[in-house]
């Protein structure tokens, strides 16, 4: 209990600190396309978790960093993520209409507008971290890498690509891990490496967290899956489930609702195990990996 009240508190720190920095990284501007911005933070400041940018200030905090220098780079994940969100949410895509209990972007505004707010969030995260002079050039290059390669063609881009590939189909479970892994746990494992990158971690502990990251990962998309079944009013707004309509193959319709709790809870536990072998006190990334998997929305 003691645990808990104290990761909610933290929570809501993190959250606050991450928030105000995202309004100032996507003013509203006065130009004649002064509708890109509106839009973007249309669907940045929807209300997200921001899982991912807690993350990476979490790990920067656990290995000894600072998370003043971290907060633009944290947040330049964000970005990617709220980018993919608004290109998983189009007509080609899952076709949602509501996110957060609010309209899709594309039902705001026109549908090649929501694309493009997307293309600037995914372009304008690269600008933030090449011209970041909080970090070092060294770092500024290792994020660079580190996120095109798990937001990428092998990536999170490769996942979306299988996911509307198997729509309808029958896939089986090894497909679908590989299908989680890319789309979901790649930028889970991308947020905790930057954090190992924002605190200069060694080889050893980059794999480590890099380890944690991949099991946390996996776990955070079964835990998706399940909501989409058991949550979808709250979670998005949606009353029919998104998974359900769009015919694909998730952990539940695999596996079914308790056997898919069990195998988050199983990553779980083995993506803490991991920890053990760091050399600081894993306890706040314990406790967050624990709001992962057992989080309501
Ligand atoms: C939803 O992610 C999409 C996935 C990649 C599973 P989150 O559950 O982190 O979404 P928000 O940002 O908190 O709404
Ligand atoms: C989305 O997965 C993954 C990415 C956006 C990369 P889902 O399609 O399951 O996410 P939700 O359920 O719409 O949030
Ligand atoms: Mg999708
Ligand atoms: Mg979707
Ligand atoms: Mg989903």
């Amino acid at each position: 209990m003691k645990t808990m009240l104290h990761i909610d508190t933290y929570l809501k720190s993190r959250s606050q600190l991450i928030e105000e920095h995202l309004t100032r990284l996507i003013p509203e501007k006065e130009v004649p396309y002064h509708t890109l911005f509106s839009a973007a933070r249309y669907s940045l400041m929807g209300g997200g978790k921001r899982l991912r940018p807690i993350l990476a200030l979490a790990t920067t905090e656990t290995l000894g960093g600072d998370i003043d220098t971290a907060l633009t780079a944290a947040c330049a994940l964000e970005l990617i993520h709220t980018y993919s969100l608004i290109h998983d949410d189009l007509p080609c895509m899952d076709n949602d209409d509501f996110r957060r209990g609010k309209l899709t972007l594309h039902k705001v505004y026109p549908e090649g507008h929501a694309v493009l707010t997307g293309d600037f969030l995914l372009t304008h995260a690269f600008d933030l971290i090449a011209n970041d002079t909080e970090l070092t050039t060294d770092q500024r290059l290792q994020l660079i890498k580190t996120l095109s390669k798990h937001a990428g063609g092998n990536g999170m881009i490769a996942g979306q690509v299988l996911d509307i590939q198997s729509e309808g189909k029958q896939i089986d479970l090894e497909r679908l891990r590989l299908i989680h892994r890319c789309k979901t746990g790649a930028m889970i494992t991308a947020s905790i490496e930057f954090g190992g990158i924002l605190s200069n971690a060694t080889e050893l502990e980059m794999q480590i967290l890099r380890r944690f990251g991949e099991e946390i990962g996996l776990a955070f998309q079964i835990v998706d899956d399940i909501l989409d079944v058991t949550a979808s009013k709250e979670k998005h707004g949606r009353l029919v489930p998104s998974d359900l309509t769009n015919h694909k193959v998730t952990y539940v319709t695999l596996l079914g609702l308790e056997e898919s709790q069990v195998a988050a809870q199983t990553l779980f536990q083995s993506a803490c195990e991991q920890l053990s072998a760091l050399s600081v006190d894993p306890a706040l990334l314990i406790s967050l990996a624990d709001v992962l998997v057992h989080r309501k929305i």
